[in-house]
């Protein structure tokens, strides 16, 4: 089953970004270990703090991978972009997000991902992709 993560802008950072927030782990590591107890998942890791790049990227495999899990981060509330290119996409996309983004701001509780997700794991902290992954098998 061939599954990608997706990650948007400032997860690159994951580590050292706001650990309180976000945990101390890298996302490098992380994966590694998510690669190690799921062999049976075709794993692939994305990211980028560019919002075209995160829409060439769903384009690329939206059409044939079994599933993509995105943290579109903070363009998750502005990029409908990003959205349009879900609706566009056949392959399903599960949103995550490490923090509870409902128990924040007000400008993170809107979400352009949400509306064409097949599910949302949210506040899990980096737990969150591995619930969306265990969806997906
Ligand atoms: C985030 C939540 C977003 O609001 C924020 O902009 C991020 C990370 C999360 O995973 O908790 O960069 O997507």
């Amino acid at each position: 089953m061939k599954i990608i993560i997706i990650n948007g802008p400032n997860l690159n950072l994951l580590g050292k970004r706001e650990p309180e927030l976000y945990g101390s782990t890298t996302f490098e590591t992380y994966f590694q270990e998510l690669k190690t107890k799921y062999t049976s998942a075709d794993l692939e890791y994305y990211q980028s703090n560019i919002e075209g790049e995160i829409i060439d990227k769903i384009q690329e495999v939206g059409f044939s991978y079994h599933g993509i899990i995105l943290n579109a981060a903070a363009y998750t509330h502005t990029s409908i972009g990003i959205g349009d290119a879900i609706k566009a996409i056949t392959t399903p996309v599960i949103e995550v997000h490490i923090s509870n983004t409902f128990s924040r701001e007000d400008f993170r509780h809107q979400s352009y991902i949400s509306p064409n997700a097949k599910g949302i794991v949210i506040g899990f902290g980096l737990k969150s992709y591995e619930l969306a992954l265990q969806s997906f098998l």
